[in-house]
């Protein structure tokens, strides 16, 4: 076994309780999103505290154009998927767009769905407004542990202005605050602080009991969560500025498909110990089976 694997086997799987003790402890928690298993063994491997299956995975995974069209299903089999490769961190399933808004039976309902059929220990959602608020309480009513999501919300973008920063006028951090406190008051045992001027997070930090998990809300925040693509370099195009990329595996993995490419073309893969053997008697009697069934 290496020496990762030892440790992740050693590891006791994290509950709220074991979050909650953290961050008594102001330890910073660690969360990453993952949508497949081989990303979730990698979550599991670096010893992170939380993995969050995204709805970042509609585009980082899946190739949607945004966040907002992601079917319920495919966040659902995407978690199922995490899950199998997780034992320890704690599992938070993100609740798409669409998926909770229409009422709290209808939140309610696919909160389950994300702990029964893709063993999700918690959901997330977007926003703190009323309506946010209410889905929260009524879900952690029902049982199911929720994460808040305050500042820029994807999910919400167009009616933001688009995918910017928030909070960088008073009336705007003011709202954000205010939603971060009711979705506090609605029992959410965490919340995400995403694209908020750190001065501004520092301010808010002092009325929040629960950890918050900054994602571009600067060094303040109990923990932080950065996206698995981001933060190991597997996609194209520009960062967000609150993105640090920890490897480069775009690179890599291309060359090696294109190295894969190469052999196949120009016959060089598979040999003799990528190969099966098989009996030479074995053989002699295929021959003889064969010419055979050519005479027939
Ligand atoms: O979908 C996602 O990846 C998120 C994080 C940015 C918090 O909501």
């Amino acid at each position: 076994m290496s020496v990762a694997t030892d440790q992740a086997a050693a590891r006791k799987p994290l509950t709220l309780a074991t979050i909650a003790a953290k961050y008594g402890r102001q330890e910073p928690l660690v969360m990453v999103t993952a949508y497949d298993y081989p990303g979730a063994r990698v979550c599991e491997l670096a010893g992170v505290d939380l993995v969050l299956v995204g709805d970042s995975g509609a585009q980082m995974e899946l190739g949607y154009p945004s966040t907002t069209v992601v079917p319920l299903q495919e966040m659902l089999s995407m978690t199922a998927a995490v899950h199998r490769g997780l034992k320890t961190p704690l599992l938070v399933g993100d609740l798409p767009f669409g998926s909770y808004e229409q009422s709290d039976a209808q939140a309610v309902a696919t909160a389950v769905r994300f702990v029964k059929e893709a063993g999700a220990d918690a959901v997330k959602l977007e926003r703190g407004n009323e309506l946010s608020a209410a889905r929260a309480r009524a879900i952690v009513q029902a049982g199911v542990p929720v994460v808040g999501h305050v500042g820029l919300t994807p999910q919400t973008a167009t009616a933001l202005g688009g995918l910017r920063t928030q909070g960088r006028t008073s009336d705007r951090a003011a709202e954000i605050a205010a939603e971060a406190l009711a979705l506090q008051r609605a029992g959410c045992f965490m919340i995400v602080f995403e694209a908020i001027p750190a001065a501004v997070t520092e301010l808010l930090m002092p009325l929040m009991e629960i950890p918050v998990i900054g994602i571009g809300a600067g060094p303040a925040t109990d923990g932080q969560v950065l996206v698995f693509h981001d933060l190991l370099g597997i996609r194209e195009g520009t960062n967000a500025r609150f993105v640090k990329t920890y490897a480069q595996l775009l690179g890599p993995m291309r060359d090696g498909v294109a190295a894969y490419a190469e052999d196949v073309r120009a016959r060089r893969f598979p040999t003799a110990e990528h190969c099966y053997s098989v009996a030479d008697s074995e053989l002699a009697e295929l021959r003889t089976r064969l010419a055979d069934l050519s005479i027939k």
